[in-house]
């Protein structure tokens, strides 16, 4: 047979079953033992029905990624699941775990279909920026109508399975064992002479061109930018403009089209990316993580509250210290407003709500956290302060307490010392709000031990965030590469560009926002405190750019005063701000200024090659161990365009060497203090390499 599809006949019924770890996925050697087993079935006379699952913890979770731009190894899954479709005997899909993409799709292929009650269906191939290849977006809309297939190929998310009964895309839910589920579910098949059933006969659901348009306006939407949803929903149409087979024929040009384009290669790398983070390259084998089930927060403002909440949300005891009584009161009033807001949207039920609030054991004294294993401070961004905290956590604590600072640019290593027990200190930088964004900053400070880094990286993800590791420097990765970006921000209004034109071109490379739509959405004066912050490292022509403290002193903080950089309405839609203008030209008068044109290119240059050149330094200082970290630290934390793949993939597509020639363009004109690229980019394009290869 084949390595990976164990074949095997129990009377009148025949198995296969596929066993590929770890997710199942239809390589050569799967598509090789299912065409067998299809061949066997047919060709057997004593065979009248035969089974597909699967052996591990997931049915078929798709296609193999990693074949993706090799030549094929015949047969492709198209013709494996055309072969399924014609066979003369019932084919039953008994299927668990994680049933998606291809795997959905050969699922859809088989005449009738069984599944355990906590088994997930999908189409991602969407977040891959991949049209489903294998019929999915032909058999879908014929099974479940067409807003169901619409909503499931198009957005990627699961679909339980008694969702997936309800709309039609399983026959039934099985109970128990579903080897003998399926067996039973065949015999039964077969005493009443049942025989195949293909989707593929089904007719189309009424079309309906309203619903076709209210998708592609949605999609525009929420995946601004990417060209596979939009795609996607040409796949379904093609069902209405052609028949079956021929649908399918053109469904998997499309796919193949969309798999050798740059979005999905880009979209794919990060899927590779995303996983090569989470294994810390210089770890030695027996850091292992020390047992974790009692946490602790210390310091109850946004970012202490989001991050109770994220981890409460996991379903893990959390220890919330605030200042005083009052403090923690109104932390905790905040706490259930939150949640109780997303209960009235129907985002969260009642009981889980009530899960979560009574995992939280309030507190104003500092001592209660001695039980705990990790302590997450989240205290006001204030060095003497944090410091003092770290000191009184190193005593409260037991040793090996985890301490981890949630600062967000005060330097690790100074609290380490403060605590007396640097060993246990690391950095767990949390993104506003705590409890929604996934990105998790991990910093390892000078001294942190390295199960310390383990364990905060296995935590990570079991509160459900993203964590990647960062070294400590001021920053870390995702608000040192920003400050770079903000500084060419402020200098390009001071040379003549519009903050509109400038938040235009960001906007239109796939940010969701540019830099003065989102210092209005985060306060002017949280950004003119963290500009004070740095004052002392920054330059005079840093400071001299002091629009946002010019602002603050008219009272102008941004969206939550209706007045920043635009002006606000009620809704919090923005308009221009004439008093923006005003304050440009009197600035450039006050100090000699000459304004000038400039080109939506060079915004979009001196922007984002600031950050790469950025990012390039962090590699070289090795605060990121790997260009995977900042690609997807980047598009996590500040919403750089995912179907980019982030700011160091996509500077490797634009070739090191030009990237290099523009930085040195930047450096005559701007200063060595702003544009002296990194060494290591400087190295890369001397070896004519990227950053990745
Ligand atoms: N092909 C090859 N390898 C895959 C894979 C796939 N489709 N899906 C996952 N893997 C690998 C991962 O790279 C990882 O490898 P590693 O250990 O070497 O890093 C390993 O399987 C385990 O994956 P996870 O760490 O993600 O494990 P989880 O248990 O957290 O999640 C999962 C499992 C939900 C299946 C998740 O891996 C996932 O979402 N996979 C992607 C599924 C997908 O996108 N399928 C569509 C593929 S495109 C397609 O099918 C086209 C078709 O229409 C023709």
């Amino acid at each position: 047979m084949s390595d990976t599809v164990q074949f095997a006949v129990h009377g009148a019924i025949a198995e296969a079953v596929i066993d590929n770890p770890p997710v199942n996925a239809t390589s050569a050697s799967v598509r090789q033992g299912l065409a067998e087993a299809i061949r066997r079935t047919e060709a057997d006379p004593a065979i009248h029905a035969l089974v597909v699952r699967c052996a591990g913890k997931t049915f078929i979770a798709g296609a193999d990624i990693r074949e993706f731009g090799k030549p094929l190894v015949e047969p492709g899954l198209p013709d494996v699941i055309a072969m399924m479709d014609r066979a003369t005997k019932p084919i039953i899909a008994a299927v668990h775990g994680t049933v998606l993409g291809g795997g959905f799709e050969v699922a859809l292929a088989c005449h009738y279909r069984i599944a355990l009650p906590d088994t997930k269906f999908g189409f991602p191939e969407v977040n891959l920026g991949i049209v489903p290849g294998a019929g999915g977006t032909q058999r879908t809309p014929r099974l479940a109508g067409l807003a169901a297939a619409i909503r499931l190929t198009t957005e990627g998310g699961p679909i339980d399975a008694a969702g997936a009964l309800a709309n039609g895309l399983i026959d039934a839910i099985a109970e128990g064992n579903l080897g003998i589920a399926a067996h039973v579910y065949a015999e039964a098949l077969i005493a009443e002479s049942k025989g195949p059933r293909s989707a593929g006969q089904l007719p189309m659901p009424a079309d309906d061109p309203t619903l076709f348009e209210e998708a592609r306006q949605t999609l525009s939407r929420k995946m601004r930018g990417q060209s596979a949803p939009l795609k996607i929903l040409d796949a379904i149409r093609l069902g209405y403009d052609m028949d079956f087979d021929a649908a399918l024929v053109r469904e998997l040009e499309l796919c193949r089209e969309s798999i050798a384009g740059p979005q999905s290669r880009a979209l794919r790398h990060l899927f590779a990316a995303e996983r090569e983070v989470a294994r810390v390259p210089d770890l030695p084998a027996d850091a292992v993580a020390r047992p974790i089930d009692r946490i602790g927060v210390i310091g109850l403002g946004v970012m202490g509250r989001g991050i109770v909440m994220a981890v409460a949300s996991a379903g893990l005891p959390v220890m919330a210290v605030g200042l005083d009584r009052s403090h923690v009161d109104a932390a905790m009033q905040g706490i259930t407003k939150l949640w109780a807001s997303s209960v009235a949207k129907g985002s969260l039920t009642q009981e889980a709500v009530d899960k979560r609030l009574a995992l939280i054991t309030i507190s104003d004294d500092p001592r209660d956290l001695a039980a705990t294993q990790l302590v997450i401070e989240a205290v006001t961004e204030d060095r003497a302060i944090k410091q003092a905290v770290f000191a009184t956590l190193g005593q409260m604590t037991q040793p090996g307490t985890i301490l981890a600072s949630n600062t967000s640019f005060l330097n690790i290593d100074a609290l380490a010392e403060a605590s007396g027990r640097a060993e246990d200190v690391c950095g767990m930088h949390f993104f506003n709000p705590a409890h929604v964004m996934r990105l998790l900053e991990n910093v390892r400070a000078a001294r942190t031990n390295p199960e310390v880094v383990a364990t905060i990286m296995a935590l990570g993800k079991r509160i459900g965030k993203l964590p990647v590791l960062s070294g400590v420097c001021d920053g870390f990765i995702v608000n040192r590469m920003l400050s770079k970006r903000s500084r060419e921000a402020f200098f390009l209004v001071e040379e003549g560009a519009s903050p509109a034109l400038i938040d235009k071109v960001l906007l239109s490379y796939g940010f969701p926002m540019g830099p003065f739509a989102l210092g209005d959405l985060a306060g002017l004066d949280v950004q003119a405190a963290a500009r004070k912050a740095r004052a002392a490292s920054a330059t005079e022509r840093e400071l001299r750019a002091n629009f946002v403290e010019q602002m603050v002193a008219q009272g102008r903080l941004g969206q939550k005063t209706g007045s920043g950089w635009y002006i606000y309405d009620e809704k919090r839609k923005a308009s221009p701000n004439p008093q923006t203008d005003a304050m440009i030209a009197a600035h450039a008068e006050r100090h000699g200024l000459t304004l000038r044109a400039i080109s939506e290119e060079e915004i979009r240059e001196r922007l984002l090659y600031a950050m790469v050149n950025e990012g390039a330094k962090l590699l070289g200082e090795g605060i990121a161990a790997r260009p995977q970290e900042i690609d997807i630290a980047m598009v996590n934390g500040l919403g750089w365009p995912n179907y980019t793949g982030g700011p160091m993939h996509w500077a490797d597509g634009i070739g090191l060497d030009k990237l290099l020639a523009r930085i040195e363009r930047f450096r005559a004109e701007q200063g060595d203090a702003y544009w002296t690229p990194a060494p290591l980019l400087a190295r890369h394009v001397a070896e004519g390499r990227g950053f990745y290869a």
